[in-house]
């Protein structure tokens, strides 16, 4: 059998819930009673229509590739991936296989016909631009089999190659990959498009003492010989392909959850992440079955770029997630919600980015909400909400960026990771289920997850989509073209509101006007959530004896908690709070996740004597920093 055309997992499960009659067109009437589409069918044999994609040179529609055999030693000492990659094509009626490729040596590249016959085959590397090259391979009319052997750069973009003082136990060396969103074609030559599905398997060779671990099946003892074989049998697109190599151990969290982490991270870890399995089985009973087999965390170095990477069967998390408490781990959520929309329903381009994070920040709320409580959730919402509205404010309510359907083309999709996608697309969603009501909006959306599992989705398919299976006897149609092609926020939105955030605005302003003092600030009952909330109300300006006040009586310098160490630190920035500034040296040092790095560096280049102080600090720490954080970095200290 042709692995390339392996159908996806086989219990799909079935779908109870369809969407009462009245809200169905005639049309759809008969799909509602008819045997559910099961996700084995998910997987077409016909042929997959390629939309545009400014991001990757490969062509598709002529001949595609369906499943990948990886071959790679991890080499420590130079710092590069080396081996095979071979590929199961599909024939679309051109000659000639184009590959993404970024910064890769490609030594040889053979093709096997079909009577078996392998022979070393003409190519050439097409120079693209700054974001990718076009490997083509010609007279692949006949093949079967396509081979390139090959070598990545010692700085490939995808792959971080972290020292053992770069890590938590500081013994061994760690490498991870970022694929996301068009970094994959920096470690395997790829059609490196969200619209291109493949399955794969790979072997990979690390040095002894060391494991390996993929976005596939995973071992979780390590071999004697540094030899690993992996298997993705149902199609994923190549964003989602990741690696990781390193000393792990693993802990198991419930039947089908568990986490990897360094040896010495491992108890922490598996204490944070206790409610995995929980939320797994509450994100099943909202939305249809988890198809994935097992979903386990991998722990990564604080240099990750990112929160987490929903990277199939294994999430990858920043270690600045692990609070102690376990308040950060919506994130854990986020990423668990991915395993539907994103990894089984995904943005065809990248300009429908807000399809994948939309839904997964309010499937993540669903989710928390299940299991924590109205309340908790409110003030989740009402943070990013507020993220929301600084973010208009930052790229002004007219900027295209803030429609929900972006145009990246010519630009890096980079630029499309604003919380437009994040937290307007939620806002949108959650517009939809108070019109509808929630539980006709979680039936439509089950099905949604089902009927589309395995495919690609546009933002204008989605909208037929709404037309068909939930406005059909709405009257007016919701505008929900406003949401999608508009720039800003539409008037009527829906607002989060949360009591417990009130009683902090309270508190906060009561300290402001001398009332209360910082010492008698109940801080005892605060969540990490209400003191984001105190301190992101504060003024962009506050007097500096009010912040030595409140610091001396909690401790705000050097929190161990990331997200409010990171709020402080930009307060303190801000107002040129100097006791702050060692342990805020020591964040930026250690820490390289984007999401706090560069903010701080902005807020710093307001003022010319911090950003002399942060191009200091800037050389020491840009070796510790992910290629996505220092070339954001590098942009913002650049003028
Ligand atoms: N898929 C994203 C990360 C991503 C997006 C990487 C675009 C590269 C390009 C991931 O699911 C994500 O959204 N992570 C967030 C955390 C989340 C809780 C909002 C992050 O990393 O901050
Ligand atoms: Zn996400």
């Amino acid at each position: 059998m042709n692995p390339a055309r392996q159908k996806p997992n086989p219990d799909s499960g079935t779908m109870k819930k369809f969407l009462p009659f009245f809200y169905l067109p005639a049309a759809a009437l008969w799909t509602a009673c008819a045997p559910e589409p099961a996700i084995t069918d998910a997987q077409p044999e016909t042929r997959i229509e390629y939309p545009r994609d400014a991001h990757s040179l490969s062509v598709p529609s002529e001949v595609a590739v369906r499943h990948l055999m990886l071959n790679l030693r991890a080499d420590f000492d130079r710092n590069v991936l080396s081996g095979s990659a071979a590929y199961t094509l599909e024939q679309n009626g051109g000659d000639t296989l184009v590959l993404d490729v970024r910064g890769l040596v490609v030594d040889s590249v053979f093709t096997t016909n079909g009577e078996g016959e392998r022979m070393p085959s003409a190519f050439d590397i097409a120079e693209g631009n700054e974001r990718g090259d076009a490997l083509r391979i010609v007279g692949v009319s006949d093949a079967e089999l396509a081979e390139v052997w090959y070598t990545t750069a010692p700085d490939a973009a995808a792959l971080m190659w972290n020292t053992p003082e770069q890590t938590h136990d500081k013994k061994s060396p760690f490498l991870f990959t970022q694929g996301q969103a068009i970094l994959t074609r920096s470690w395997i030559p790829i059609q490196d498009s969200p619209a291109i599905r493949i399955t794969y398997e790979a072997e990979i060779h690390v040095p002894e003492g060391m494991m390996a671990l993929m976005s596939a099946s995973n071992p979780t003892e390590k071999t004697s010989d540094g030899v690993y074989r992996f298997e993705m049998l149902q199609p994923v697109p190549p964003y989602l392909m990741a690696l990781a190599a390193g000393d792990f151990s693993f802990a198991p969290l419930g039947e089908r959850t568990g986490v990897y982490a360094e040896p010495g991270l491992l108890d922490a870890a598996a204490y944070e992440f206790a409610d995995t399995e929980k939320m797994l089985e509450t994100a099943e009973a909202l939305y249809g079955p988890y198809v994935w087999g097992r979903y386990d965390i991998l722990v990564l170095p604080p240099a990750f770029p990112f929160g987490g990477m929903e990277n199939p069967r294994l999430t990858f998390v920043t270690p600045t997630i692990i609070a102690g408490d376990r308040s950060l781990t919506g994130l854990i959520a986020h990423e668990l919600a991915h395993s539907w929309s994103g990894n089984l329903v995904t943005n065809a381009t990248w300009d429908d980015f807000w399809l994948n994070e939309g839904f997964t920040v309010y499937f993540e709320k669903r989710i928390m909400e299940a299991l924590y409580g109205r309340d908790y959730a409110e003030m989740l919402n009402v943070l990013g909400y507020t993220d929301l509205k600084e973010t208009l404010a930052y790229l002004g309510p007219e900027s295209p960026d803030t429609r929900l359907k972006l145009d990246l083309d010519g630009r890096d999709p980079d630029a499309g990771m604003t919380d437009i996608a994040y937290e307007k697309g939620y806002l949108f969603l959650r517009w939809l289920e108070e019109l509808f009501g929630r539980e006709n909006f979680d039936t439509f959306l089950a099905e949604y997850f089902s009927t589309h599992a395995f495919q690609t989705m546009t933002t204008e398919r989605f909208i037929e989509y709404l037309d068909e299976r939930l406005f059909a006897f709405t009257d007016p149609r919701p505008d929900v073209e406003e949401w999608i092609y508009r720039p800003g926020l539409p008037e009527t939105h829906p607002v989060p509101e949360s009591d417990a955030f009130d009683k902090i605005d309270a508190f906060r302003e009561a300290w402001e006007g001398g009332e209360i003092l910082a010492q008698a600030l109940p801080v005892g009952e605060w969540s990490t959530h209400e003191w984001l909330h105190f301190l992101r109300g504060l003024p962009e300006s506050t007097d500096a004896d009010a912040l030595a006040a409140i610091d001396r009586a909690h401790g705000l310098t050097g929190r161990g908690n990331s997200e409010i160490a990171f709020a402080w630190y930009m307060i303190a920035v801000r107002n040129d709070y100097r006791p702050a500034f060692g342990a805020l040296e020591k964040f930026l040092t250690r820490v390289g996740r984007r999401k706090f790095i560069k903010p701080l560096y902005e807020a710093l280049s307001e003022n010319e004597s911090h950003k002399a102080w942060a191009r200091e600090v800037y050389r020491e720490a840009r070796d510790n920093y992910h290629s996505v954080t220092a070339s954001s970095v590098d942009e913002v200290l650049e003028g």
